[in-house]
């Protein structure tokens, strides 16, 4: 028997029409919201363009120090009504197309908040955030225990919330980010699970 690709979803389908529709809803609780927010605004570089990756309509940065921010997804209504992007969106299916559309070494962080999960490619894409980041620069990837089970890869809907952090993790060492680390921050909600990388 073949073995599973684990790297497959239920719904194989174009994410075009899943993410057609805006979904104008947070993902995860005010507790987790709040615990997210404070990484960032310990580990964000100040000042520094950021990338929000698999973007949405709240984007839980620190009101704060923060640098032009930049964003990719599958919305534009979602992503046109989000206060925190300065520095405009595109619209790029990472699935369809894993490379970013921005020059080497653009950014000082990039964020992706829970949508990991999501992707079929995730070691071109991370690549791909290694290449857009300054040398140095951070990556903070984001998740928690909630996903569109359709959607996610079949990695993430057969693992545990460990699974999970050990497979972001082999996506940023196996893409050659260096100081890999995970936390999980206290939320008084939702679990926050949090791997961060940088840059080379
Ligand atoms: C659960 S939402 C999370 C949105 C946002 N990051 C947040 O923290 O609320 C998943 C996001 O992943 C994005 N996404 C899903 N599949 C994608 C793909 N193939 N390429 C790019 N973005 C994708 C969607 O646009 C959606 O905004």
């Amino acid at each position: 028997m073949a073995a599973p690709d684990l790297f497959a979803r239920a719904d194989p389908s174009a994410d075009g029409a899943f993410y057609v529709m805006p979904r104008k809803v947070v993902h995860i609780e005010a507790g987790a919201i709040a615990a997210l927010r404070a990484v960032y605004a310990r580990d964000l570089p100040p000042g520094e363009p950021v990338l929000d990756l698999m973007s949405s309509w709240r984007s839980h940065l620190p009101e704060a120090g923060l640098g032009p921010v930049s964003a990719l997804g599958m919305n534009a209504d979602e992503m046109a009504d989000n206060p925190q992007i300065t520095a405009g969106f595109v619209v790029h299916d990472l699935n369809a197309d894993p490379a970013l559309p921005y020059p080497d070494a653009a950014f000082g962080a990039v964020v992706c908040a829970v949508s990991v999960q999501y992707l079929t490619r995730p070691l071109e894409v991370f690549a791909e955030v290694g290449r857009v980041l300054r040398p140095g620069g951070v990556a903070i990837v984001s998740f928690s225990n909630r996903c569109f089970p359709t959607k996610a890869i079949r990695a993430w809907t057969l693992g545990t919330d460990a699974d999970h952090v050990a497979l972001v993790r082999a996506y940023l060492e196996g893409t050659g980010f260096a100081d890999v680390r995970d936390e999980a921050p206290p939320t008084g909600d939702d679990p926050l699970f949090v791997v961060s990388g940088r840059a080379r």
